[in-house]
């Protein structure tokens, strides 16, 4: 019997690649670009299971040139945005991600970003690499305390509370903004729930975890950047369009804040013109997850869901398990 097809958008680590081919017939992108949306139409056309990425628009236009045959796309992430959830629920087309096996990896970048802002690592690299360096000064490179200060989160889900779990390390105190209230962080991390407005003035590093949604889309704009303390620092490893961008930039620029540590941007791999110029912002390229032992679990979650579906059970992570009703 002819082996169901799986079109992967993007190469992914092999082991993932071999695992899926013991099972189906694989067609992997491999240049090392991402797909257009005429290519991708073009390309998964026929196959009955596509693993995406957060890069690739999975709508119902995309959904109808595949066909309906294909039952399921596994998101290589654990984001959703780049589902149109409705548009796949309405063609029975199951969708998933791949929640868990990323939250140390994020939550540990989260830091990286944290410290590297507060201690001006990026700029005092670069001041030692240009050959300024005249020998130790008492008043130069003078970053952030970091121990015993608080740390605002927003978003207590799992990468927010594990980012607070690590903050416990340097005696942080924990404040929090969510959706939803997490008792769980509350008694064992020592996590305060506040209203926004109190997680804004009251953080000495501010560190944003929600999920993009219309309700969450610049979450941070000019209103809220003025609230912050002027020693603030800000950290963004959830997705770029959380934060007003242009926004960001002029708080910098003026000093409004400290500095920002940013993983990620609102129109990537677009930057702000100038703003990646500026000293107290520290940039790099979406990389939170970008561990080994990570983007592995995360492939071995998406070929999971994907066997599942295609041997007619319930996939290990839905997004939209309405679809699994009918
Ligand atoms: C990465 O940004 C992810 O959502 O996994």
């Amino acid at each position: 019997m002819k082996k169901a097809s799986v079109y992967v958008t993007r190469m992914i680590p092999q082991e993932n690649i071999d695992e899926l081919r013991k099972h189906f017939d694989v067609e992997v992108h491999l240049e090392d670009r991402g797909l257009t949306k005429a290519e991708l139409k073009e390309r998964a056309k026929g196959c009955h299971a596509i693993i995406s990425l957060i890069t690739d628009t999975i709508d119902g236009e995309l959904l109808d040139a595949v066909g309906s045959q294909c039952k399921i796309v596994a998101n290589y992430a654990v984001g959703i945005n780049n589902f149109d959830v409705a548009a796949a629920t309405k063609r029975g087309v199951i969708l998933t991600n791949t929640p868990g096996v990323l939250d140390d990896a994020t939550a540990t970048h989260t830091f990286a970003l944290l410290l590297a802002a507060a201690r001006r690592l990026v700029e005092a690299d670069n001041y030692v690499r240009d050959g300024k360096w005249k020998g130790w000064s008492p008043m130069f490179f003078i970053g952030m305390d970091v121990d015993r200060r608080t740390l605002g989160i927003a978003g207590m889900g799992r990468i927010g509370a594990n980012v607070a779990r690590k903050a416990r390390a340097f005696d942080m105190k924990i404040i929090y903004s969510s959706l939803h209230r997490n008792p769980r962080a509350e008694q064992e991390l020592g996590a305060t729930y506040v209203d926004k407005e109190t997680l804004l003035k009251e953080s000495d590093f501010l560190t944003l975890h929600v999920p993009l949604t219309p309700e969450t889309r610049h979450y941070i704009g000019a209103k809220e950047l003025k609230l912050m303390k002027r020693t603030a620092v800000l950290i963004n490893a959830s997705r770029g369009p959380v934060v007003d961008e242009n926004a960001l930039f002029q708080a910098l620029q003026e000093k409004q804040i400290w500095a920002a540590g940013l993983d990620v941007f609102e129109n990537e791999p677009e930057i702000v013109p100038g703003l990646a110029k500026l000293d107290n912002v520290v940039v790099v390229p979406h990389i939170a997850s970008a561990t080994p032992e990570t983007r592995i679990n995360m492939g071995k979650i998406a070929v999971n869901n994907i066997v599942q579906v295609l041997n007619g059970q319930p996939p290990e992570t839905c997004v939209n398990p309405e679809v699994l009703e009918n």
